[in-house]
């Protein structure tokens, strides 16, 4: 019924606005769930989150509760959290260890870390003549219908068809490059725990803000301003005249005013990924930083570290789960809940063989920035809030993305904005632009 209903999916999408209806309706909602979310590549988690045999994570992939398990062979898997027999849930812990494999907590059904039955109690005399054992595929936990991984950081389909983890990435895979090659050790580790937030508000909500550079020195102006007093009495009594680096992730909410902005620029890509460059691209000269340098021409040469140091991306938007602040090694995967709920988990990251300092930086800027402790992040939730109470409403049918429109510079199937539009909505017109894409099925 609802395809018959919105089978002309180019109604509620054009290049410069999207229907309201895309954000609110129920419906949609279902269709967007079994057409993007249970069909592209979703990241799940980073393979050490899950470091020895039988470790474990939940994950929710679109509606389907997942987890994430360490087999006995090292090999990471991803499977349904459900039993086969009457449909338990596996484990009801976010994480943990199964042991050797996992026992069903209702009828002791037990299972292989990659998904096989292993034995039901007395199996022979219980199932002899029937359907049910061993060689019955329908009796082992389901599997993600693919699972790969690139640099540690794992993802399913579940979808059998598709293109490669890698395929699918594209250019976006710099972000998984950028935050691991700045790791002297080429690797980063998770940070035990994430922040979990839940917004009242439609999941595109949250991944049209990440690249919109129009909105943080509006919506963020204040905390800005207040950090930038607090740094300019504490600069003053320093004896070098600088208050710490922290001050600075805040202030610069109101210190890059808005017109600075525009200086940036977005990259769009296939899919509805983009990128953010610019602001982050800073190298700051103090003693922490100049050490951290030190170890790291040691372990790549002066050439190859001036290049990992020289990439100047503020974000990287993976379409339409994640959005990657790489060169502060961390990232927000987003797990829809439903039309006007959604999960946010944000993930931070160590730097392997970086100097404590290092990781106390980015952790900083975890805390100030993306935590929900931070007046940042309240200030975004706030706008998500409204937005969907705003389009729930029928004060008009519209949403609008046209700033810059028109700019665009089309090379190939790059879409850069042009030359001093960095505010432009490019990324929003980008992700709707995948978003029409899979909703036709195409
Ligand atoms: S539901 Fe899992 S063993 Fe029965
Ligand atoms: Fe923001």
């Amino acid at each position: 019924m609802l395809r018959e209903r919105i089978a002309d999916i180019g109604k509620f999408v054009e290049p410069d606005r999207v229907r309201r209806e895309v954000y609110t309706d129920p419906q949609i909602f279902e269709l967007e769930m079994q057409r993007i979310h249970e069909t592209v590549w979703i990241y799940c988690g980073h393979e050490s989150q899950v470091p020895k045999a039988g470790d474990y994570y939940t994950v929710q992939i679109g509606r389907q509760p997942m987890l994430m398990v360490r087999g006995a062979d090292g090999k990471v898997n991803v499977l349904y959290n459900r039993c086969p027999h009457r449909g338990n849930m596996m484990v009801g812990d976010r994480h943990g260890n199964t042991g050797e494999f996992f026992r069903c907590s209702y009828h002791a059904w037990t299972f292989h870390h990659d998904g096989r039955l292993k034995n039901i109690p007395m199996l022979e005399s219980g199932y002899a003549g029937t359907r049910y054992g061993r060689d019955n595929p329908d009796c082992s936990m389901k599997k993600a219908a693919r699972v790969e991984s690139y640099r540690g950081f794992v993802f399913a389909s579940l979808a059998a068809d598709g293109p490669t983890l890698l395929e699918f990435l594209g250019e976006s895979k710099v972000a998984f490059d950028d935050m691991c090659d700045r790791a002297p050790g080429g690797e980063v580790e998770v940070v035990p725990n994430c922040f979990r937030v839940i917004q009242h508000s439609n999941w595109k909500i949250f991944l049209e803000n990440q690249l919109d550079a129009l909105h943080p020195s509006v919506t963020h102006q204040s905390t800005g301003r207040a950090a930038h007093e607090v740094e300019k009495q504490i600069a003053k009594k320093a004896k070098k005249g600088e208050a710490p680096l922290s001050y600075h992730m805040l202030s610069a909410f109101a210190t890059v005013t808005i017109d600075k902005w525009d200086a940036f620029q977005t990259l769009n890509y296939p899919h509805g990924h983009c990128i953010l460059t610019g602001y982050m691209g800073l190298r700051p000269q103090d003693p922490d930083t100049l050490a951290y340098d030190k170890i790291m021409i040691k372990a790549y040469g002066q050439r190859r570290f001036e290049e990992i140091v020289g990439v100047n991306i503020h974000h990287v938007l993976i379409y339409p789960g994640l959005s990657v602040q790489s060169p502060l090694q961390q990232l927000r995967a987003v797990r829809p809940l439903g039309v006007d709920r959604t999960l946010t988990e944000i993930w931070h990251f160590r730097l392997k063989g970086a100097p404590e300092a290092i990781y106390r930086r980015s952790l900083a800027y975890y805390n100030l920035v993306n935590s929900p402790a931070t007046l940042v992040n309240a200030d975004d939730l706030e706008n998500f809030w409204k937005c969907h109470q705003g389009l729930a409403s029928e004060g008009g049918d519209w949403v609008t993305f046209g700033r810059h429109h028109g700019r665009d510079l089309v090379k190939g199937n790059v879409v850069e904005t042009a030359p001093n539009c960095g505010t432009s909505e490019a990324p929003m017109r980008n992700q709707m632009k995948a978003w029409a894409e899979y909703m036709r099925g195409a």
